[in-house]
């Protein structure tokens, strides 16, 4: 399975902090953010990584980052997004890159507790289709939220006023490489880009999308409060451990 790491975007939410820098470099108690989803996909035994990324602070992660030996993976490629298309825009880059394999895609500013690497294992069986991780939240109007029945994700509806359910589609994503036609059929959203909730939702439709609970701790750091919950919280507790 080959892992992807999204990293770009504008951080508007986190300004001034990214007026002149990338989200993804801002610290999180120790470590620059990226260290943390890198490590997460390293955990779960996905060697073979891409890093997505895009604006004017784009080389900086290649002097961060290098090839990626730190984490022990066997690879550490990199592609350019240009332009703020969206999370279904930037991962389409990554298609040559995922070569009809399976792939686990994660958002540079998801912080977890534990690890994927029981999901990736389920997935590893599961062969194709798409797999989700779900998470309790007490803002979900903030995220993609699902709408259950049963044991079912009928629908996700991302940043819904009224949200049918509790949890967070949080951002680590399990898909085959069918998922590239997929972003292939999207539309821009509302706010101008394919969103990631689009993709998720076709695999509904065609009824190959399973889904878990993610144990441990999740948060995402794309604003001012959700990032200093994240350094509060790995300061008190470690992150990739679980
Ligand atoms: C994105 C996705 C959303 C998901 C969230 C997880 O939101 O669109 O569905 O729940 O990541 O971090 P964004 O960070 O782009 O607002």
């Amino acid at each position: 399975m080959r892992g992807v790491v999204l990293a770009g975007g504008l951080g508007s939410r986190l300004l001034p902090l990214t007026k002149v820098t990338n989200k993804h470099l801002l610290p999180i108690y120790d470590r620059p953010m990226i260290y943390y989803p890198i490590q997460a996909l390293a955990n779960a035994d996905i060697q073979e990584v891409m890093l997505v990324t895009g604006g004017s602070s784009a080389g900086d992660f290649l002097k961060l980052l290098g090839n990626g030996k730190d984490f022990g993976l066997k690879r550490l490629n990199y592609s350019y997004q240009e332009g703020e298309g969206g999370i279904a825009d930037a991962l389409r880059l990554a298609e040559h890159f995922v070569d009809g394999e399976l792939v686990c895609v994660i958002l540079g500013d998801n912080i977890i507790e534990g690890h994927i690497a029981r999901a990736a294992d389920a997935f590893r069986k599961q062969q194709q289709g798409a797999k989700i991780l779900l998470k309790e939240v007490k803002n979900p109007q903030r995220f993609g939220v699902p709408i259950l029945e049963g044991n079912r994700v009928v629908k996700i509806e991302e940043k819904p006023a009224n949200p049918r359910s509790s949890y967070a589609v949080t951002g680590m994503y399990f898909y085959d490489a069918s998922v590239f036609d997929v972003i292939k059929t999207l539309k821009p959203s509302g706010r101008g880009e394919l969103e990631i909730t689009d993709v998720n939702n076709a695999y509904i439709a065609n009824g190959t999308l399973t889904w878990d609970i993610l144990e441990g701790w999740w948060t995402d750091a794309g604003t001012i409060e959700s990032l200093y919950l994240a350094n509060q919280l790995v300061a008190q507790t470690g992150a990739n451990k679980l």
